[in-house]
């Protein structure tokens, strides 16, 4: 198969190139290089025959149409995004922009490019979404997000999300174009860009800074391993149903709190403090506004008609990625000079950075 990701420079999309390649396919990464791109997550196959890079925009629809025509792709899977809630709440027109309007130049020129080869109807457009689109859910363990859960978006990430998740839906109810969408919970993994919660607390903790906890800590999340995301997400492509959509999900709720405490434990293990353990760095600070208590995903349908399942659990998965922070600061300490990284964004506060300096913080 001939893939056209899109966001392949980025987290999530670099390990979907990195196994696509590794399974055969072609792939083709469409990226405009923004803050949170890092052209090194995919050095380990920028070399190979099947790997092509565009360095392009999806705000530019003429950019798009040159590159379909170039390369032809049998799939789209859509990633590239405006990614991190604390910057949209900051900043939320570039989420508009890019998650909305790139998400509609995405569909159009696929929607002409696959009119002009004659409808195959083995095409598809695999849109990549949050379970942030749902809402928040109470602290009941019974509630999880199905994929019939009502849209209820509370952060300018998520409303933008939500937005281009019906435009891929309306592209395949009015124009027929073969559309498949997934929802999926918070990841974390290798290559995780340094602003967001888990490489913010591991790199936090070996510099000896404060460990930033957002109000009690109590928020809880769903945490999937990125490369098992990735594999659930190539199945979908592979084998999802025209139109449906799945929801992943690695069934390993967590509290903030419970999270940082973990990752401390695994780096008192690995690499011990002289006196203490890397908890006594906590620092609570002042909540996210909007903060949604509770993600949880029920991921029975990719469960049970694609038959997908995560490789890891959330032990391993958090072991293995500090181990891969622990062993790759050539990768991450360039990325902490860039705008904005290692500074408390998103506190409602318009476009600026705040906070003192023991307030910095994660996301
Ligand atoms: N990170 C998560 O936990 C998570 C969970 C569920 C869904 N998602 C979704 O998965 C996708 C990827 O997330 P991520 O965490 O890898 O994001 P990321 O911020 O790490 O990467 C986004 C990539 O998109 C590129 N990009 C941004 N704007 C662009 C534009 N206008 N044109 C072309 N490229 C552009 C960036 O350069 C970057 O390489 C997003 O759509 C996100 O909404 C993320």
């Amino acid at each position: 198969m001939k893939l056209l990701v899109t966001g392949g420079a980025g987290f999530i999309g670099s390990a979907v190139v990195r196994l696509a390649i590794a399974r055969g396919h072609e792939v083709v990464n469409l990226d405009a290089l923004t803050y949170a791109a890092c052209l090194d997550n995919v050095a380990s196959v920028a070399e190979s025959p099947l790997y092509a890079f565009e360095q392009a925009d999806i705000r530019d629809r003429a950019a798009l149409d040159r590159i379909f025509a170039a390369h032809k792709p049998d799939a789209v899977m859509h990633l590239a995004a405006e990614s991190h809630v604390d910057r949209s709440i900051d900043g939320p027109g570039d989420f508009i922009e890019t998650n909305i309007t790139g998400t509609y130049n995405m569909l159009e020129a696929a929607r002409a490019y696959w009119t002009q080869q004659g409808k195959p109807e083995s095409f598809r457009f695999h849109h990549i979404s949050t379970d942030e689109v749902f809402g928040s859910l109470p602290a009941d363990p019974s509630m999880q997000f199905t994929e019939e859960t009502p849209y209820d978006p509370r952060s300018p990430y998520s409303a933008s999300k939500a937005s281009s998740d019906h435009l891929v839906r309306a592209w395949h109810e009015t124009y027929g174009l073969p559309v498949v969408l997934t929802n999926c919970s918070n990841n974390y993994g290798p290559y995780h860009f340094p602003e967001k919660l888990i490489p913010v607390v591991i790199l936090n903790a070996l510099a000896g800074k404060p460990l930033p906890i957002y109000g009690t800590g109590e928020n809880i999340r769903d945490w999937l391993y990125v490369e098992d995301h990735a594999d659930a997400l190539l199945l979908v492509v592979e084998k999802g149903e025209l139109g449906r959509s799945y929801n992943i999900g690695g069934e390993n709720e967590r509290t903030n709190l419970e999270l940082v405490k973990t990752l401390c434990a695994i780096l008192d293990a690995k690499r011990p403090k002289q006196s203490g353990s890397y908890a006594d760095q906590i620092t609570f600070v002042t909540d996210r506004p909007g903060h949604d208590a509770r993600y949880a995903i029920d991921p029975s349908r990719i469960r049970e008609e694609l038959g997908w399942r995560p490789s890891v659990t959330v032990e391993e998965g958090l072991e293995k990625t500090v181990q891969w922070y622990l062993d790759n600061e050539a990768w991450w300490r360039p990325l902490q000079a860039r705008a904005g990284v290692g500074q408390r964004l998103g506190t409602g506060s318009t476009g600026t950075t705040t906070g003192s300096p023991a307030q910095k913080t994660p996301a």
